[in-house]
């Protein structure tokens, strides 16, 4: 059985900061995301903003994942962005206990929902390629994982396809909007 925390990520804890740069950088540069260190630093800079969320998973002293959220629509709706487990981690459960550990902190925060955008940039999930103007909830409703999308994942955490944005990541390829009420 995986042993895990998970806790707030803080300014000062420099040494947690850069491993969680470090990890994001190592699982999305192969898609196309924050492909320098720099970009990735950056981007857990700006999570750690006092008005957002930024919490770990710790194994061993090492972050082996993360979660983040920004408040929207006067903190009605959080946003939950990003979300990554180190790949020699996956498939144990720490996803989805961070999903949860999330939603448990927006409720408390008082947020009524939890929206976020998956895209498909590989041709993962039927989606792509498609023509989105065209029969737009029908392709929605009958959306086919064909290469592991995390979309699935997130369905198995009780969150609903809500929308589409064609054309997101180039023409045919789309991000995937889903949310959960939590409220
Ligand atoms: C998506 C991700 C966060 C899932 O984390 P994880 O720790 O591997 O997921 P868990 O072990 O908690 O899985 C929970 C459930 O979802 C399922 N699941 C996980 N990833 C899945 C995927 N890509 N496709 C379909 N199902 C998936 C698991 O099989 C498990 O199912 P079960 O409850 O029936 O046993 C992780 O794979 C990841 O970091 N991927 C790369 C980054 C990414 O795509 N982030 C999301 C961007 S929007």
């Amino acid at each position: 059985m995986l042993n895990f925390t998970v806790s707030d990520l803080k300014p000062h804890m420099t040494d947690a900061v850069v491993q969680a740069a470090i990890l994001l950088q190592r699982v999305f540069a192969p898609q196309g995301s924050w492909v320098t260190l720099a970009e990735a630093r950056q981007e857990v800079d700006e999570m750690l903003a006092p008005d957002r969320i930024l919490r770990v998973a710790i194994a061993d002293g090492q972050v082996i994942g993360w979660i983040g959220g920004i408040p929207e629509y006067h903190g009605n709706v959080w946003e939950l962005h990003p979300l990554l487990v180190a790949p020699e981690w996956q498939g144990q459960g720490v996803g989805a206990a961070l999903v949860r550990d999330f939603e448990m902190l927006v409720q408390a925060r008082g947020g009524l929902t939890i929206q976020l955008g998956t895209d498909d940039v590989t041709d993962a999930t039927s989606l792509s390629g498609a023509n989105l103007y065209v029969d737009t909830w029908e392709k929605i409703r009958n959306i086919r994982n064909l290469n592991r999308h995390p979309f699935e994942f997130y369905q198995k955490q009780g969150y609903t396809i809500i929308g589409v944005m064609p054309d997101a990541n180039g023409r045919g390829r789309p991000d995937i909007t889903m949310g959960k009420r939590v409220g």
